[in-house]
């Protein structure tokens, strides 16, 4: 299947009442990895990418290894996606690249740090929906700052300095058209997010509540959502990691996001846990070893196991059949003739 747009997972989504899992890669093995998870689960997939996996990678080797996965696995919805997009010209070059989907995060200013003020994050969200509908891309914003940084990208702090205003995410939805709206209820970036399991007073399901109810027919992101699963913590620890005691984002709080408008769910940290701890293994059990396939193969099977685990746990598995590609040009003449709708449902308080 050629490569779709986010707009149409997520579209599929919220009519199958499911999430999507929303990887993170840099390499090749990563992506090889996702493709193995959603072909034995079946399932429809979001890849994407940052600023830094851009970088580390480059342009050129991420958009054709993309490309060798969707001829590779015909049968799997798969759309290629930009993470924490900093500007307009950072997006532009990833549509122009060939990205199906991009997130502009106007909730920082262009340096990735400094938060931005609530017109500053309109008018330049509102550019790029602009841009990237003309070209049948479609578009995430972001309302509300993340805590912890990834890549170099983020405020840095708790998640809970920023939470998202109900209010302020229906006027960002509103004056934006955005097709999905991340929100920020005190998750952060990284392994470090809560340093106990999470209750309501840090992890604040309640106000994703409160959203998805003024925006019933907003697709809802959750960043920061590894679980950062116990056992992948003490297989980095047994064999000479030094992660300090810390929790993530529980599955079940996950999915009571899924039953409220949350239709995509991005996870990054949990798969470098696994492939960190299957390489330090074979490190550490076989210090013989200096063919990297050794270490690389475990690593990339320990990550599709997490990623199989999640595509289950979101409800995508076994979706992967539901329906064919939209054309990127099908979907340009939709969002310019209004069949797909940026126009927000929005419901009295
Ligand atoms: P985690 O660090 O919780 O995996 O979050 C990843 C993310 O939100 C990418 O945008």
């Amino acid at each position: 299947m050629p490569l779709v747009t986010n707009r149409q997972l997520l579209d599929e989504a919220a009519k199958g009442g499911y999430g999507v899992g929303a990887f993170n890669v840099n390499d090749m093995e990563q992506i090889q990895a996702i493709m193995e998870a959603a072909k034995e689960t079946n399932s429809p997939v979001i890849i994407q990418a940052s600023r830094g996996a851009r970088a580390f990678a480059q342009d050129n080797y991420l958009y054709h290894l993309m490309l060798a996965a969707a001829e590779l696995y015909p049968q799997i919805p798969l759309a290629m996606h930009l993470d924490h997009g900093n500007s307009f010209e950072t997006c532009e070059s990833a549509i122009k690249l060939g990205f199906t989907s991009v997130m502009m995060d106007g909730s920082l200013k262009a340096d990735g740090k400094t938060p931005s003020t609530f017109e500053e994050n309109v008018e330049v969200t509102r550019k790029v929906v602009d841009y990237a509908h003309e070209r049948g891309i479609s578009v995430e914003g972001e309302i509300g700052v993340l805590g912890g940084i990834e890549d170099g990208h983020g405020a840095g702090g708790s998640g809970l300095e920023h939470v998202t205003d109900p209010d302020q995410a229906v006027e960002f939805a509103e004056r934006t058209g955005v097709d999905a709206l991340a929100i920020a209820i005190g998750t952060s970036h990284g392994a470090y997010k809560f340093t106990k399991k999470p209750d309501g007073s840090v992890l604040k399901m309640d106000l994703l509540i409160a959203i998805h109810k003024r925006l019933p027919k907003t697709h809802l992101v959750m960043h920061g959502s590894s679980s950062v699963p116990k056992e992948l913590q003490d297989i980095i620890n047994q064999y000479g990691g030094k992660l300090k005691e810390t929790w993530g984002v529980p599955v079940e709080e996950i999915q009571l996001g899924i039953k409220n408008g949350v239709r995509k769910i991005n996870v990054d940290t949990d798969n470098r846990l696994a492939i960190t701890g299957a390489i330090r293994k074979v490190f550490a059990e076989t210090p013989e070893k200096f063919d990297p396939r050794d270490y690389m193969k475990p690593a990339r099977a320990a990550m599709q196991k997490v990623v199989a685990q999640r595509m289950t746990q979101f409800g995508q598995a076994g979706h992967a059949g539901d329906y064919t590609a939209i054309s990127i040009a099908d979907m340009a003449k939709g969002y310019a003739n209004g069949t797909l709708s940026t126009k927000p449902l929005v419901a009295a308080r």
